[in-house]
């Protein structure tokens, strides 16, 4: 986090006394109007959402400009206007003996409800579990915190209820924001992205989305001793007090629930991170906290973290390992890579232990992020393993392992072979689930594609335009979970339609599902829903483990926030392709529709930006890296090229190197 430059010394005694202070780099312009991220980490309402029986001066509760009083069994439900999480504080002004209130809190509107909170705790199909929390009589005049174990780390709306027989008078009503507990200001980001997209009813939704991606990833980074309670809290309650790994921060996959490390959800989640606030301790802790659970006669890694720690899935013990990669890659870190190699390549036997004679791995722990099926030889597990192993020889290389690095190399090359063999079907043009089987999953295909599993571009494409088949309004219907659009999943099939070069059909998903969840009124607006029905009703999973209960859902989800890395890996085409970005790649996808995008974000190596604009017949693109890097730049059109101000003869493969700085690079047509 800590930048190199002329100041260094400077900035490094800062970062000593100061940690942890953020120092970011992301230049400031129109974007940050964008960015959800509240100014204070203490935060009052934005609105009054509805008030019941007899309330005056509710609507100076909002922005805390003075007091309401409540007429005995009123209530007054307040609007954060934004996703928020943390423990509330008021002041009990005027109380008598009598007094007691109840607080419940809901992310959807359609929860609001004096008597209930949505759930957290358990899926019940009463949708009510949680019920409230109750301050008992006689209520403490003056100012009151909520109790830490009761925390809601995910809310927009707060209804307060007066269970008086008299008057209550109450003010300053605020929420703490519990959330990224290391870093004071929640807007500070490393990075940033901009682009208008005159195509869509709202031509800054790209922009939206971007940060709605970052904030729900923020609200996902929490205290180490605010898990969720395991055995769950028995109904009316709510408990957020379990200890969720072996240090914090710490990364989990939701807000409001589940509050536990999940490796699956982190495959989506840390791209986010390292684009946006590059605040990857919390990543580090949880990694950390998979691989010290390991089974030690065995080698399998748990699901998810405690207090869950959940047994028993292939795909998301092959996650942890790809996380490995990811986090060595963003961050460079040698010397925790060190300490974990050995547990990593124990966990690497695990998985290769399951590839028998077929030369393809036989999936026996079969839970994973909810799909139907999934055992036996799997085309999504065999995928994933794929990335595995081609990622675990990467790592082995930088471990100094040639020979382990070879192996799994070429076990790797291998794989793709049989996956092909086993899972292709050309008639259909698209890989099947398993070898008894004519469904054609979403997961394993966008996986396929994404990971190169497929043998030619040809094939991309096919592969591509059959994920759109399975399209309504509002997104891909999963065929492995009938009647439901996952937005985790539909993070991969978006890489994978720019990596098969359909930029108009990643562009498109992206404004069907996406648009559809930032401007739904059944969600929170500003982060990213866990997941939702094919007609768009918040009955995620119902059939599939959440028991018809879609107060359940989650609607900040770091899983779902799959475009915010797209937006800057494919539209600004900008990635790192050795770790801190010591090489890296800039590959805009351009045909998309767009006529311009910048952005950029940071590693400790320093500043990486790209910013494109089309012109009638002219390409220009400036690139920023950092000084002593390299990278490959992929000319997204042909045309004679300038870099530099200097006419450059270009390769028939397109593509030229540049050295760190700035560039500026114009195509004419
Ligand atoms: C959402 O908007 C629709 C259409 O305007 C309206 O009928 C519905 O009541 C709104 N729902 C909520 C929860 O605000
Ligand atoms: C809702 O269902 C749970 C069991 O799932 C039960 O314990 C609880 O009392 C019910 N709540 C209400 C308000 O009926
Ligand atoms: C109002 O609430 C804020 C935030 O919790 C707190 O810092 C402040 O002391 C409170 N003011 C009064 C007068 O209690
Ligand atoms: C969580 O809080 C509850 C209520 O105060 C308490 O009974 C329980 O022991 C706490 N659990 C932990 C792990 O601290
Ligand atoms: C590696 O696994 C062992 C169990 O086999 C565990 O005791 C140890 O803490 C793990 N090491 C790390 C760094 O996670
Ligand atoms: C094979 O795939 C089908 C379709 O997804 C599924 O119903 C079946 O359970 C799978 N077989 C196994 C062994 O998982
Ligand atoms: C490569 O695959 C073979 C055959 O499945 C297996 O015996 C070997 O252990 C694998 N190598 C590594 C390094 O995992
Ligand atoms: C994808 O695989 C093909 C061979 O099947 C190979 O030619 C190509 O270089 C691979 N692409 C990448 C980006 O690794
Ligand atoms: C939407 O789908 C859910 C789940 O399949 C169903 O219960 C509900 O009735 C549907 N709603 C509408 C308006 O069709």
């Amino acid at each position: 986090m800590c930048p190199t430059g002329t100041h260094l010394v400077i900035h490094m005694l800062l970062c000593f006394l100061l940690l942890p202070v953020v120092l970011a780099l992301a230049p400031g312009g129109p974007w940050d109007t964008f960015n959800y991220a509240p100014k204070s980490k203490t935060v009052y309402s934005q609105d009054v959402y509805k008030i019941v029986g007899s309330v005056s001066g509710g609507s100076k509760l909002v922005g805390n400009i003075g007091s309401a009083t409540l007429s005995p069994k009123s209530w007054i439900a307040l609007d954060f206007g934004i996703e928020v999480g943390g423990l509330i504080s008021l002041n009990f002004d005027d109380v008598d003996a009598t007094s007691s209130v109840s607080l419940s809190f809901t992310e959807s509107p359609v929860f609001v409800n004096p008597f209930a909170s949505d759930d957290s705790s358990y899926p019940s199909p009463n949708m009510t579990y949680d019920g409230v929390l109750t301050v008992p009589a006689p209520l403490p005049k003056g100012y009151w915190t909520q109790p830490s174990y009761s925390l809601r780390g995910g809310f927009r709306y707060l209804t307060i209820v007066s269970h008086s027989e008299t008057d209550l008078k109450i003010s300053n009503v605020s929420c703490a924001i519990s959330f990224m507990p290391h870093v004071d200001d929640l807007r500070d980001y490393t990075g940033y992205f901009y682009a208008s997209d005159p195509a869509f009813h709202d031509p800054d939704f790209l922009t939206k989305v971007w940060y709605a991606g970052a904030y729900t990833v923020q609200t996902n980074t929490v205290p180490l001793e605010t898990g969720r309670k395991v055995p769950f809290a028995p109904a009316g309650s709510w408990f957020n007090n379990a200890t969720l790994g072996v240090a914090g921060p710490i990364i989990v996959d939701g807000a409001k629930r589940d509050r536990a490390v999940w490796p699956g959800d982190m495959g989506i989640a840390v791209p986010t991170q390292f684009v946006s606030t590059f605040d990857l301790i919390p990543t580090r802790n949880a990694l950390s906290t998979m691989f010290a659970a390991i089974n030690p006669k065995t080698g399998a890694l748990p699901e998810s973290g405690p207090p869950l720690s959940q047994l028993g899935s292939d795909t998301y013990h092959a996650w942890t390992l790809i996380g490995t990669h990811n986090y060595y890659l963003y961050s460079g870190d040698d010397s925790w890579l060190s300490i974990v190699w050995t547990n990593y390549t124990r966990a690497v036997a695990f998985l290769e232990g399951k590839v028998d004679s077929t030369g393809l791995m036989d999936v026996t722990g079969l839970r994973d992020w909810a799909r139907l099926g999934g055992g036996g030889y799997n085309a999504e597990g065999n995928a994933i393993l794929y990335k595995v192993l081609l990622t675990a020889s990467d790592l082995a290389n930088y471990m100094g392992d040639e020979s382990l690095s070879k192996a799994w190399g070429a076990n790797a090359t291998a794989l793709k072979v049989k996956y092909n063999e086993a899972f292709w079907v050309e008639s259909a043009g698209m890989y099947r689930d398993n070898l008894t089987t004519t469904l054609y999953p979403q997961d394993a295909n966008s996986f396929a594609v994404l990971y190169n599993l497929t043998l030619s571009d040809v094939q991309k494409v096919a592969v591509s335009q059959g994920l759109e088949r399975n399209w309504n309004d509002l997104g891909p219907v999963a065929p492995e979970l009938p009647d439901t659009i996952s937005p985790f999943i539909s993070g991969f099939e978006l890489q994978a339609h720019f990596e098969a070069g359909e930029d108009n059909r990643a562009l498109d998903l992206l404004r069907r599902e996406w648009g559809y969840m930032l401007y739904t009124n059944l969600s929170v607006q500003s982060t990213l829903l866990e997941g939702f029905t094919a007609n768009g009703s918040l009955g995620y999973r119902s059939y599939r483990g959440y028991n018809y209960d879609a107060a359940y859902t989650s609607h900040a989800h770091g899983w779902s926030s799959g475009p915010t890395s797209a937006l800057t890996f494919y539209i600004l085409g900008l990635t790192v392709t050795s770790p801190r970005g010591a090489t890296w790649s800039v590959n805009p996808h351009i045909n998309g529709g767009l006529p311009s995008a910048e952005g950029g974000f940071e590693t400790s190596l320093g500043w990486f930006s790209v910013k494109w604009a089309l012109q009638n017949n002219q390409f220009i693109m400036e690139i920023n890296t950092p000084e002593g890097t390299n990278g490959l730049v992929r000319l997204p059109r042909v045309g004679s090229v300038v870099v530099d101000e200097v006419a450059v003869d270009i390769g028939a493969n397109g593509e030229i190197m540049l050295n760190g700085g700035k560039h500026t690079l114009v195509i004419l047509s």
